[in-house]
């Protein structure tokens, strides 16, 4: 899809880049000097800008706060020692979007639109992108209905918007889980596939019933038969069971996650045995009781590699091996650091140069 819009840039007066130690701030709080946007009506995308960040004026009509016509995206920018910055697979996240405003009854947003509003947002906050070894640039992407309307119906606008704060570390611990079989993420034919916010506020209170227990996250199974791994928390989840790394196939309760393609694409070249298939509960628990369960991990843009050791099922809790043992996804977090970080060469030309 093309599309012939120019983008209005006004840039801020005064950086508020000094005021904060950028390589060194939580998480998803501190917002950079800039936000691209872009706006649908009658049919079309009619306008996109660029403005300083800041808030706007919304009425609490607009229908995607009622019936959730909303879909966002997550990727990073980072910064190599020469100070360039570069995106991580940038494209998988454009694709992704739209194959979630299709999913949405949304409008799909033109390449061009997405990735040069993309583009000059970075360019212009490119000082904010963290230099720190483990620091990037988070991107949030999204998309939302905005008709002032009561009434369950497909928007007729919508705006398209790019937000970015600096990011550190997301795990700064290895994690444990809770296997849930009560609650789930995404039933067959529903969302699960597509980064639809209702998905996100539907895990809240299970993942808050798990955190009382003292679990970091839950690990979601299938709600046709709870005898399935599906995802853990936000993140695609990975076993290393002998010398196989096993990861749930696809389908319309798993999202495509960027970083779980990156994984099995890394695993491949490295000639590991690859399995993506249904990961029962039971062949788990074999594996952990025969000593050849080796690693367990989640992985996703926000945490890239979060190593899971500890699980807990019907009342009973795991113990995994040590991250100290666990070879495959060491390598990974670290092969997938130095290409973001422009320290090896980048043979699978995943990094989208920005400035
Ligand atoms: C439900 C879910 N699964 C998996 C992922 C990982 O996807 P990605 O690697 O593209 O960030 C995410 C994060 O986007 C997610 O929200």
């Amino acid at each position: 899809m093309t599309s012939t819009v120019d983008i209005h840039i006004e840039k801020t007066k005064k950086s508020r880049v000094s005021e904060h130690d950028i390589n060194n701030v939580p998480f998803g709080k501190c917002f950079s000097d800039h936000m691209f946007v872009a706006e649908y009506s009658d049919g079309k995308w009619q306008k996109a800008y660029i403005t300083p960040y800041a808030d706007v004026p919304m009425s609490y009509a607009m229908s995607a706060l009622h019936y959730g016509q909303a879909i966002f995206e997550g990727m990073k920018a980072y910064k190599n020692d020469k100070g360039e910055v570069s995106l991580f697979r940038p494209i998988e996240n454009f694709k992704r979007m739209n194959k979630s405003a299709i999913r949405m009854a949304m409008p799909e947003i033109p390449e061009e639109i997405y990735m040069n509003g993309l583009m000059e947002l970075i360019r212009l906050d490119s000082a904010w992108v963290p230099s720190s070894e483990t620091g990037s640039l988070y991107i949030r992407p999204f998309l939302i209905a905005t008709d002032e309307a009561i009434g369950v119906k497909i928007s007729d606008t919508y705006k398209f918007v790019i937000i970015t704060c600096p990011a550190g570390k997301y795990y700064s611990e290895p994690i444990k889980v809770l296997v849930e079989t009560n609650f789930y993420r995404a039933v067959k034919g529903g969302v699960g596939f597509v980064k639809a916010a209702g998905n996100y506020g539907r895990s809240l209170y299970p993942t808050k019933l798990a955190q009382q227990k003292g679990y970091q996250q839950v690990i979601w199974t299938d709600s046709e038969t709870q005898k399935y791994f599906e995802e853990s928390g936000t993140m695609n989840v990975m076993f290393v069971i002998g010398d196989t790394l096993l990861t749930p196939g696809l389908s319309d309760t798993i999202l495509d996650g960027v970083t779980r393609n990156s994984v099995l694409a890394l695993a491949r070249e490295w000639g590991m045995k690859v399995e993506e298939r249904k990961v029962s509960i039971v062949e788990v628990f074999e594996a952990i009781d025969k000593g050849t369960l080796k690693e367990v991990f989640g992985c996703g843009t926000a945490a890239t590699i979060a190593q899971i050791i500890g699980i807990g099922y019907n009342g009973k809790d795991y113990a995994l091996p040590p991250v100290s043992e666990r070879k495959f996804s060491t390598r990974v977090d670290d092969t997938l650091r130095n290409i973001r970080k422009g320290k090896v060469e980048d043979t699978l030309h995943w990094m989208m140069k920005v400035s």
